[in-house]
């Protein structure tokens, strides 16, 4: 509660924060547009934005060995720790990612996975039936309460993107990560059919539907 209230108190002293997480190379692409389209609503109420587009930086694979656990800080000497600072500092982020093979780009992933020892910890676990039970994981503080967006394309076409588990299995995993740093899902786009991308305004109305959205979220943050 204390945390909260401390929480809310930094947030009136500064503008709100949302950072766009770009997992898309083609910088001209869906993703990139509508998250975009996110960030353009939430300048219109104020809001500091930034986008990472994680292509830019130099991001190498976890390895699993648990260090960021004991030093609070990843072994890896490459971007990420520039990377998580702005994640930190953020109120609101956006995840934008192509479908890739029914889930989020390797990169994105990447993303989830170096974040796994410094955004959450294994805590004490639980004792039932008089057996030691690793009962989920604890989420840091310092991350935990972000409003999340989550944007996401596909080539399925509506409905075979949901029957198919094509863009279902993206989102799965934004949501997944969502709900393991205590994040809210406060929207989101889905755009199918990319093949077809610009058939009638299609990219123009979602770019507009993307504005919308951030202009809503943004004001609900402030
Ligand atoms: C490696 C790769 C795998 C893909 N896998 C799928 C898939 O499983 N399902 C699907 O509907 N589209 C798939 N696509 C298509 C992309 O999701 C689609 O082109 C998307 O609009 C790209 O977004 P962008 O323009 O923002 O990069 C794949 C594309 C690539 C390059």
């Amino acid at each position: 509660m204390e945390a909260m209230k401390k929480k809310s108190e930094k947030n009136k002293e500064r503008a709100l924060k949302v950072l766009a997480i770009v997992a898309s190379a083609r910088k001209k692409g869906v993703v990139a547009s509508l998250a975009a389209g996110v960030l353009k609503g939430a300048e219109e109420v104020g809001a500091e934005t930034e986008t990472i587009n994680l292509y830019d930086y130099d991001l190498r694979y976890c390895r699993g060995c648990w260090a960021c656990e004991r030093k609070n800080r990843c072994v890896l000497d490459d971007d990420f720790g520039e990377i998580f600072e702005k994640v930190l500092e953020a109120d609101i982020l956006i995840l934008a990612a192509p479908v890739y093979w029914s889930n989020v780009p390797g990169i994105m992933k990447t993303f989830f996975d170096r974040q796994c020892g410094l955004a959450v910890n294994h805590g004490e676990g639980k004792t039932v039936f008089g057996m030691r039970v690793p009962l989920g994981f604890n989420t840091e503080e310092s991350v935990a309460g972000k409003k999340i967006v989550l944007v996401a394309a596909c080539t399925a076409p509506w409905p075979f993107n949901i029957l198919l588990d094509e863009s279902r299995g993206a989102l799965r995993a934004m949501k997944n990560y969502t709900r393991k740093i205590k994040g809210t899902i406060a929207g989101k786009i889905v755009y199918t059919d990319s093949r077809f991308e610009n058939v009638k305004g299609k990219r123009k109305r979602y770019e507009k539907k993307a504005y919308t959205l951030g202009l809503r979220v943004a004001r609900s943050g402030m």
